[in-house]
């Protein structure tokens, strides 16, 4: 069993991954910014709480020492090109000059579907050219890097389905940008999995391997907005109908849901993220090389949008492991 120290552990995709690292026997240091974001997993056993500055390189030397394995899931979908380039690039950078410091020879990286390491400018947002110089800040000659790309990611706590569900409770119809962009959504808790066999690979010092993580399944983003409400039961399971938006009423909409307060639904680096597919290349390994047959959408889908709240915070977490 290892001992694993985890970045962005409080998260959606990272109490899945604690939890799961938890049940097979590791023990795992989660690091935080501030505790109370892993309030839920303090009960666990062999979870050690860390409130730590991430951005820190020398704390995050001090904090890495004494682990087999360094796991990274922070990341964020909103900001500018500093913002994106400090958590996506500076961040990934620290970590791995962090763990060759200390003598740490694995990393675990969770990166995202449309990341293109080889042609980082090529990649069409913000969002898409960090992750890709991220994916690169890791390389070291003595650490194995081990990258996972996954799609959209689902589960009860998304702020995906659910909020395009949420939505169709109030609205009597969605007008959508994209809505033709495709995606392969995949079930957090098969990205998890992923995560926790990741872990457990090993790779020579030097090299980085890349796994792509998608479901079953391609959707366009259309189909996933009205799946969302007919997988809810709303309108009597009809759904609300999804309006189609051109590119400049999008741009127009996604603008002025970024002068609201809070995070935006939507942003310019969102739809420029769309640009291109988030479906599987087929270029790299898959779910399947790590032995994971990943989940089907809707019957998932259906299950926590129908019971609405109640899938929600730790109750529904627990109702998984
Ligand atoms: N969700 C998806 O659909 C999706 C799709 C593709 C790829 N991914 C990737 O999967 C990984 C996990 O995603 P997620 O959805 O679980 O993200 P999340 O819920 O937003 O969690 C991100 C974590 O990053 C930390 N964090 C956020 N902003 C930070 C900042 N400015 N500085 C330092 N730490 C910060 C937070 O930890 P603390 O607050 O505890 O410090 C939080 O636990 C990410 O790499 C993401 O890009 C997600």
């Amino acid at each position: 069993m290892s001992n694993i120290f985890i970045l962005g552990g409080t998260g959606f995709v990272g109490c899945h991954v604690v939890h799961k690292l938890v049940t097979q026997g590791h023990t795992v240091t989660v690091a935080t910014r501030r505790a109370r974001h892993a309030r839920a997993l303090l009960t666990l056993p062999t979870v050690t709480v860390l409130e730590l500055d991430v951005h820190s390189p020398m704390a995050l030397e001090q904090a890495v020492a004494g682990h087999d394995v360094v796991v990274n899931l922070v990341a964020i979908l909103h900001g500018n090109e500093a913002a994106f380039h400090k958590v996506h690039v500076e961040l990934p950078a620290h970590v791995a000059r962090a763990a060759v410091a200390a003598g740490v020879p694995r990393v675990v990286h969770v990166s995202a579907l449309g990341a293109n390491p080889q042609q980082p400018l090529a990649a069409p947002s913000h969002y898409l050219r960090s992750k890709s110089m991220g994916e690169l800040a890791l390389g070291h000659p003595a650490l194995a890097v081990l990258v996972l790309r996954p799609s959209v990611i689902f589960g009860a706590e998304d702020k995906f389905l659910n909020v395009f569900a949420g939505l169709q409770r109030v609205f009597p119809c969605m007008p959508l940008a994209s809505a033709q962009a495709r995606f392969q959504p995949v079930w957090v808790e098969d990205v998890a999995r992923a995560v926790a066999r990741l872990v457990q690979v090993r790779a020579a010092a030097g090299a980085t391997r890349v796994w792509e993580a998608c479901g079953p399944q391609v959707y366009t983003l259309g189909d996933l907005v009205h799946g969302a409400g007919v997988w809810a039961g709303i309108a009597q399971g009809r759904g609300r109908p999804v309006i189609p938006l051109p590119a400049w009423a999008g741009r127009l909409q996604a603008a002025l849901m970024q002068l609201a307060p809070g995070e935006p639904l939507m942003s310019a680096d969102n739809l420029d993220s769309m640009r291109v597919d988030n479906v599987a290349t087929g270029a790299v390994a898959g779910l399947s090389d790590l032995g994971i047959a990943p989940a089907a959408l809707e019957p998932i889908a259906m299950d926590y949008l129908q019971r609405g709240r109640s899938g929600h915070g730790l109750l529904g977490l627990r109702r998984r492991v």
